[in-house]
């Protein structure tokens, strides 16, 4: 018997909608808040085996989710290739900005796998719990897409614009070509090695997908991504791959038509009625509910989810927020949250 989230995110019409949430595990529950007070540093954190796999259980147990979201970071990658990463209360992720070529020459291909091996481990450790306790919950891998992941390791963390990333894109095509090809290997490597782990699907975050033109858009998002599933697909063909292409607007039509993901991700912008003419029938959607109606609670949560049911019947579904949800919510927001969405 196939899990519903995985029939769903293959493109079969699963009704009441599968659901998780981005960022279910984390600051907004009580005892992730104590679990992680015990490891201040949140690389450590993430590539601790015992504590990682029991943040990714954690909402689990409390709300009975389809989907189990590995807990790592998608900054684990670049740590993993050597560059430096810190995250510091308040302020997010921090690293040393990557700029020149010798950087990218210098990125270890040879010894990032060996690195992320406790990632790995968690991975084995939370199908094990999840197959004896939560045998109808599916575990979910992820990377952070090559773009994405590069806007961070040029920029040296977070920013508003990633104004450096796009500069050169446009102005050091060579270089920051040679830096998306090096994270699609590794992305590709990285990911297959989940799925041997034990991970049952995979998801590409692209956050910040949104910030480039249609044609940077082809070159970075669309065919890093293309290359990506092809590699997962030619190994794993029945391991569903979702793309998240944030901020994407109607270029998520030549995401579905060029990537070969089988799921779409809406983020919170996109109206699900104009996603469902961009994406073809035959592939899932997933979200897109507004992270901040799950904050507010209530009726107005429930109709907004509502309207988002409306929009997806009859076609291949899966339930999630639009982006993370917020530190602030209280988890029984969470709890009605999923009880609504089996109800209808
Ligand atoms: O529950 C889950 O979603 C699983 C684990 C997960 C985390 N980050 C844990 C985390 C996943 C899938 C991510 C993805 C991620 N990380 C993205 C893509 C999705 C998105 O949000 O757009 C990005 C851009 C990152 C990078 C990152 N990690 C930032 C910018 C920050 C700081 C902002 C913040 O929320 O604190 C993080 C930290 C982070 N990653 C936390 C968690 C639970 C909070 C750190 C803490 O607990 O102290």
């Amino acid at each position: 018997m196939v899990k519903s989230l995985l029939r769903a995110l293959k493109g079969e019409d699963v009704w009441p909608p599968p659901i998780w949430l981005m960022r279910q595990a984390g600051r907004y529950l009580p005892e992730y808040r104590r679990l992680r007070a015990e490891t201040p540093d949140f690389v450590s954190f993430c590539l601790d085996p015992q504590r990682a796999s029991e943040a990714t259980l954690q909402p689990i147990r409390r709300f009975a989710m389809d989907g189990a979201i590995l807990f790592s970071d998608i900054l684990i990658l670049p740590w993993a290739l050597g560059r430096d990463l810190r995250f510091t209360e308040g302020h997010g992720p921090s690293l040393t900005p990557l700029r020149a070529v010798d950087e990218v020459q210098s990125l270890d291909l040879e010894g990032f796998l060996g690195r992320v091996a406790p990632v790995l481990e968690t991975i084995g450790r939370v199908r094990a719990a999840l197959t004896a306790d939560h045998p109808a919950t599916s575990l979910i891998g992820f990377v952070g897409a090559p773009f994405t992941v590069a806007c961070y390791m040029i920029e040296g963390g977070g920013s508003k614009d990633f104004a450096a990333t796009r500069r050169m894109a446009a102005m050091e095509p060579a270089l920051f070509g040679r830096l998306i090809d090096v994270l699609t290997e590794t992305s590709t490597a990285y990911l297959l090695a989940q799925i041997e782990a034990g991970a049952e699907a995979v998801m590409l975050f692209d956050s910040w997908a949104g910030l480039l033109p249609p044609s940077g858009f082809q070159s970075y998002v669309v065919e890093p991504t293309a290359r990506i599933v092809a590699g997962i697909k030619a190994r794993y063909p029945d391991v569903p791959v979702v793309g998240f292409p944030r901020l994407a607007g109607t270029m998520i039509g030549a995401y579905a038509a060029g990537t070969g993901v089988d799921t779409v991700g809406m983020d919170t912008a996109a109206d699900p009625g104009v996603a469902r003419q961009l994406v073809p029938p035959h592939m899932g959607l997933q979200g897109n509910l507004d992270p901040f109606a799950l904050l507010q609670g209530g009726a107005v949560m429930e109709n907004e989810a509502r309207a988002i049911l409306e929009a997806m019947k009859g076609r291949p579904f899966v339930f999630n927020l639009g982006h993370g949800v917020m530190p602030p919510t209280p988890p029984e927001h969470v709890a009605g949250l999923v009880d609504f969405v089996r109800r209808v």
